[in-house]
Parts: C-alpha cells; sequence; structure tokens
C-alpha cells in the first residue's frame, strides 16, 4: 500500500500565496511511486492550482464539498463542481463537525457524492477530550465511521482513505497533548478492527488509515511506524514548507 502525506491547509494563504507556496513545494518534492503527496488548499485557490499542479508529484484536495450536486445552494460548491479539479476531498474535518455542526448523516452524503464523483474520500474521525475523559473513545469512533461509510458499496469501499485525528490532539503547542504511538496504535487496530468486520478482511486491510494531530517532523517517524498507519494528515506543519517536504522525506525512508 501507498504512504500518504496530506497537507490541510485550512483557510490559511490568498490564491496568490498559495500559488507561489505550490510553486516551491513542487520545487522541491520528488515523485514517489510509493509515496502520495496530497495538499488542500482553501476552495478559492483550487481551481488555478489545479492548472499549475505536476500530479505525478502532489495531488489536490478540497478540504469540503456539497453533497447535492446542483441546485439552490447558497454559497456551497458541489463534488460534481469539483469534479477534474481536485482528486481528493477531506470530508468530517473535527473543524466541519464541530465548528459548522456536520452531522454523520451529512457527511456519509458527501463520502457518497465524492465517490459518485471520482473524487477520493478521505474520512476524518476522532474523539474530544471530553470523550475521552468519559471513555467514550471506541463508541465515538464507531460511530463515526460507520455513520460515514454506512452504505458505501463494496466497490466502492476500495476507493476510501480513513483519517483518525483526536480532536484533543489538533493543533497543540504542549508536548504533553500529543498522542502516543502507543495510544495511536490500539486506536488504529481498533479502526482496522471495525473495518474488516463490515466490509471483511480482505478490502478492510486495504483500506488506507492516515494519523493526524500536531504531526511535525521530529513527531512524523514515530507516527508512521505505527503499525497500521498508512499516512499522516497535517495542518500547521504543512504550511512551512522546510516541515512539509522533510516530512515527505521521512515518510520516503520509513517506506523504504
Ligand atoms: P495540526 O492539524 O497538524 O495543526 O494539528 C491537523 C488537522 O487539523 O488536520
Amino acid at each position: 500500500m501507498k504512504s500518504y502525506v496530506v497537507g490541510n491547509w485550512k483557510m490559511n494563504f490568498s490564491v496568490g500565496e498559495s500559488s507561489v507556496y505550490l510553486h516551491k513545494l513542487l520545487q522541491r518534492t520528488h515523485a514517489y511511486r510509493d509515496i502520495e503527496v496530497i495538499v488542500a488548499p482553501s476552495l478559492i485557490a483550487l481551481q488555478p492550482l489545479s492548472l499549475q499542479i505536476d500530479r505525478k508529484k502532489i495531488r489536490l484536495a478540497a478540504q469540503t464539498a456539497n453533497p447535492h450536486d446542483f441546485g439552490a445552494f447558497t454559497g456551497e460548491v458541489s463534488f460534481t463542481q469539483l469534479r477534474g479539479i481536485a482528486d481528493y476531498c477531506i470530508i468530517g474535518h473535527s473543524e466541519r463537525r464541530h465548528l459548522f455542526h456536520e452531522s454523520d448523516k451529512q457527511i456519509r452524503s458527501s463520502v457518497a457524492s465524492a465517490l459518485r464523483n471520482q473524487i477520493t474520500p478521505i474520512l476524518c474521525i476522532g474523539e474530544t477530550d471530553t470523550e475521552r475523559t468519559f471513555g467514550e473513545t471506541y463508541d465515538v469512533l464507531r460511530d463515526q465511521l460507520l455513520g460515514g461509510l454506512s452504505g458505501v458499496s463494496a466497490e466502492d469501499i476500495t476507493k476510501v482513505i480513513v483519517a483518525y485525528e483526536p480532536v484533543w490532539a489538533i493543533s497543540t503547542t504542549s508536548d504533553a497533548r500529543l498522542a502516543s504511538p502507543d495510544e495511536i496504535a490500539s486506536i488504529i487496530q481498533f479502526i482496522r478492527q471495525t473495518l474488516n468486520e463490515h466490509f471483511g478482511q480482505e478490502v478492510g486491510e486495504n483500506i488506507p488509515i492516515l494519523y493526524g494531530g500536531s504531526v511535525k517532523p521530529t513527531n512524523a517517524g514515530a507516527y508512521l511506524t505505527v503499525p497500521g498507519v498508512n499516512g499522516l494528515l497535517i495542518g500547521g506543519a504543512s504550511l512551512i514548507a522546510d516541515q512539509f517536504t522533510e516530512i515527505i522525506e521521512i515518510a520516503k525512508k520509513v517506506k523504504s
């Protein structure tokens, strides 16, 4: 299986800055067959960047999209409209779930719409600090995982990527708040087991599972060597060319 290094730029960079930054990344990134590098710029930059990108090196992802194909949904952009522009879409990121109140039902429609439009969904799941404190982590993750993927056909499930991002470990500056590789290992095993139970082992074992939550060059190697982790979803560090390209090189080293 390939390793994935995904940069989530969130609501950062103007269109011009995005283009300059992508140019820098393209210069520094090699085309590795076994590493898929993906960046998710803000929506307004996606289309111009799609004309600039070298897809052998880097692919584009959207950060969200509306599951309806067309219609009276003021302010929204659909997966249908993103077809041919983005190859991937981050779906159900914790910021979408918590700040924009996206439900599992909406997230499930988005996964279906992405697949219908040949866009690979990167389904994010993760427990909050409170849920973790109350011992609800596994229940929350099962609900989000199956809530997002139920109804996906046996054929389409092979095109899905899952990202585990504990909400309490996102964008933290304190080392004490980082998730430990051991903790991640048991959760990844649980996610894998849940996928295997629902979609069959042959399929479940081949669904990429990424880790995200304050990934930096200093911890990327440790996270990438957690059994069952197939890549990283990176926020803050993906905005700094040196750090993002260093993480790509770490992923390459771990792979070989
Ligand atoms: P972070 O963000 O790397 O800044 O923690 C990760 C994410 O929110 O996807």
